[in-house]
């Protein structure tokens, strides 16, 4: 296609010519700020998926790559695609926990710890799998390839219980397990990417005491520590007693074992991400979603963005982003620093100044996702799990590996 696809003719003059990709669908979003009908919050709202006027549900899957602004034909580049790659039906095998381990070129993640559907949580941990990415690139051209990528089970010595958030650490992969019941505290977890998948615990007390659920972790690529978020989920899923600390963002420092309180104030405090030099946190706060106790729309579902003052500590707490629909759950961001958070409907893309770029539109849940290097990406939609192919490169992997 040569010309635009913008939706709504009267601003076709104001268009220049672009090729846009297969796959795409450009969104003006002055045709968004004046509608016809806006409805009470009783049928819109943060639970809702919101279509632009004249976009069908099918029209706004068949072209999942959403483009609101054109920085983002440099994201997602002259020919995204993405692809299905795996269907579990009701059980939310693609959850968290998106980590690329390169020698392998593998993908891991994990299965939801605590939904029913799951039967995880208190009487049984969740499950961590992986793919082999050269079997999704061999589908990426199809829309719906379920069946034909193997989703393998590992089983982690000892195993890592109630799996969330994880990322690369020093050439392994560290897990913030949630914890289950009274007895097993919510840990973090580093575990050898390969056979055995031999674990070691590397936190799970701050001073004697048990963590409330850990939920993510990301390592700043400046001073290499160990940053993670400590949250309600495991208790608001009923698999952790009562919470006894606040919610805050925790700092360990591996070569000291010193580990620090650095940020409070949050309602749930949920994915977290560094820009890719380091100066700038990213910590996601998704209390708006109390999990079994439902909704509470006046709480957060945004991103809020730290500076990281050269000693680790943070400053300059400030909202980045309110998203909709859903909440912000796993973040990530790409070399460029732009930053990419799984929500309720597919992938979100800001620029560092908070602006909307556009949407890998998958028109569910998305936990979490992750970079799979340059130009490929991994997508956790609960029981979808999606492979796709784009322009941009995730900054994880480039940073996040500090020499031992
Ligand atoms: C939110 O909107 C959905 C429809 O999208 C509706 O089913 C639900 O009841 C609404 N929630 C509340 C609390 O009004
Ligand atoms: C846990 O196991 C008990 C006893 O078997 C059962 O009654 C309960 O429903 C299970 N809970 C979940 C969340 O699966
Ligand atoms: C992909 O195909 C599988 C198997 O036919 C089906 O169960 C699943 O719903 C499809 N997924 C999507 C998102 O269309
Ligand atoms: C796994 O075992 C190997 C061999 O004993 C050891 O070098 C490595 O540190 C272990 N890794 C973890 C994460 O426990
Ligand atoms: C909803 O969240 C707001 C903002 O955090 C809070 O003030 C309010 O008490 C919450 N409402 C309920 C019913 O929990």
């Amino acid at each position: 296609m040569l010309l635009p696809l913008l939706l709504g003719s009267s601003l076709m003059s104001e268009a220049y010519s672009r090729t846009v990709p297969q796959q795409a669908l450009v969104v003006d979003q002055r045709n968004l700020n004046a509608l016809n009908t806006v409805p009470p919050p009783s049928v819109s709202n943060l639970t809702s998926i919101f279509f632009p006027p004249g976009v069908t549900e099918d029209e706004a899957l068949a072209r999942p790559f959403h483009v609101y602004d054109d920085a983002f034909y440099d994201i997602i580049g002259p020919n995204p695609t993405l692809t299905v790659i795996a269907s579990e039906g009701v059980n939310p095998l693609f959850h968290e926990a998106v980590v690329w381990y390169p020698p392998t070129d593998e993908v891991f993640f994990v299965q939801n710890a605590g939904a029913k559907a799951a039967g995880t949580g208190l009487n049984k941990s969740n499950q961590i799998l992986k793919i082999s990415l050269s079997q999704a690139a061999a589908v990426s051209t199809e829309r719906n390839a379920s069946g034909r990528v193997d989703v393998v089970p590992i089983t982690a010595n000892p195993a890592v219980i109630n799996s969330n958030g994880a990322t690369n650490y020093r050439g392994q992969v560290v897990f913030a397990g949630e914890g289950q019941g009274n007895n097993t505290p919510p840990a973090l977890y580093v575990m050898n990417p390969v056979e055995p998948y031999n674990t070691t615990v590397l936190l799970n007390n701050y001073f004697g005491r048990q963590f409330n659920s850990l939920n993510d972790v990301a390592i700043n690529p400046r001073n290499g520590d160990v940053y993670f978020t400590d949250t309600l989920y495991g208790y608001l899923q009923h698999f952790r007693p009562p919470p006894a600390f606040p919610n805050q963002v925790y700092r360990l420092n591996p070569s000291t074992g010193a580990v620090t309180a650095v940020a409070d104030g949050f309602e749930l405090p949920n994915g977290i991400t560094f820009s890719p030099d380091g100066s700038y946190a990213y910590v996601a706060d998704t209390g708006a979603q109390y999990a079994f106790y439902g909704y509470n729309f006046t709480a957060p579902a945004s991103i809020y963005r730290y500076t990281v003052e050269s000693d680790g500590t943070f400053s300059n707490r400030k909202l980045f982003s309110y998203v909709s629909p859903g909440i912000p759950d796993g973040i990530h961001c790409d070399t460029n620093g732009n930053v990419y958070s799984g929500v309720g409907d597919g992938v979100h893309v800001w620029n560092p100044s908070g602006i909307l770029l556009g949407k890998i539109f998958v028109g569910m849940t998305t936990a979490n996702f992750n970079f799979a290097g340059k130009g490929r990406m991994v997508i956790c939609a609960e029981t979808e799990l999606y492979y796709a192919t784009l322009a941009a490169e995730g900054s994880v992997v480039a940073s996040e590996m500090p020499p031992m």
